[in-house]
């Protein structure tokens, strides 16, 4: 597998050092921890092998079985339940490209790829000049690995890392994109304000998760999101946290039980 190019953005998430590759992979000039990308991604969780937190929707992410019907069939299924009859992969991406028409080149992260089923097609926007996805599950790394291989995509590197720890430089990024994650954070919050962090000035930061709505409630009661690992935000308490890590300009759309937003990090002063 061809190691990622040293293209990317990437530090050392223990020390924030800089990081170089070598003969194994990548090492760190600070604290020299050593990183692999033996699988064809560096894998910043190297010692870790069990889900981010409790629950069987934790869990399933890091079932290969589950990477393989991700994708096909279990993310048509649940976008529909969710979003109700308008639920379109394509238009997702419509929005997305919407959200980031005044940017152009750049990197963008595909924050929590999965098996790259958003990432490979803001790839292919070419609006930016690199797309890369990052994950905290291998699993779903391979089977992303594995899906670009059959469809010919050679430059969708991949990272596993933790969106609560974000191996990738400070204001790197043009554009980051989460779908259908942040109610799978246990560091939710966290998370967000590392996505602010690595957002160059005018960076845009888009996301796709669930809100609560009165069907939700009546469907799923409050046990299910303890089962299962799963959050259902309030609509306000999406905005008040991206406030809180420093984003502006925030804009959603909801539709049923799913909420599609947008922030962006401040532009410097001129
Ligand atoms: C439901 S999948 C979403 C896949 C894809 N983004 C999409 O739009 O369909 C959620 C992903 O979030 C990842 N994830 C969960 N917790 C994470 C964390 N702390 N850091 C990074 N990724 C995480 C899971 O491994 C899983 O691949």
């Amino acid at each position: 597998m061809p190691a990622p190019p040293p293209s990317l953005p990437l530090m050392c998430p223990r020390c924030r050092g800089q990081i170089v590759s070598d003969t194994l992979g990548w090492v760190c000039l600070g604290c020299t921890a050593k990183y692999e990308d033996a699988e064809g991604f560096v894998d910043f969780l190297p010692e870790v092998h069990e889900p981010p937190q409790a629950g069987v929707g934790a869990a399933m992410m890091e079932r290969p079985w589950f990477a393989r019907i991700y994708e096909k069939y279990w993310r048509p299924f649940y976008t529909s339940v969710s979003q109700g009859e308008s639920a379109s992969l394509r238009a997702e991406v419509d929005w997305f490209d919407d959200q980031f028409s005044e940017l152009r080149g750049g990197t963008c992260m595909d924050l929590s790829c999965g098996p790259g089923v958003v990432g490979r097609r803001l790839l292919k926007l070419g609006r930016f000049d690199r797309v890369f996805g990052l994950d905290y599950s291998a699993a779903m790394l391979r089977q992303c690995l594995d899906n670009s291989a059959r469809r010919g995509v050679r430059d969708f590197d991949l990272v596993r890392g933790d969106a609560a720890r974000l191996p990738i430089r400070d204001a790197s990024l043009r554009a980051v994109h989460a779908g259908n994650a942040l109610h799978l954070w246990p560091e939710a919050a966290r998370s967000v304000q590392e996505v602010r962090r690595v957002l160059e000035p005018g960076g845009v930061f888009v996301a796709t998760t669930f809100v609560n709505g009165e069907g939700m409630r009546r469907l799923v009661g409050r046990g299910f999101a303890r089962a299962t690992s799963i959050r259902f935000f309030e609509p306000g308490e999406l905005e008040t946290m991206c406030r809180a890590a420093g984003l502006v300009g925030y804009a959603a759309r909801i539709s049923a039980n799913a909420i599609w937003l947008r922030a962006e990090a401040p532009r410097a002063k001129s």
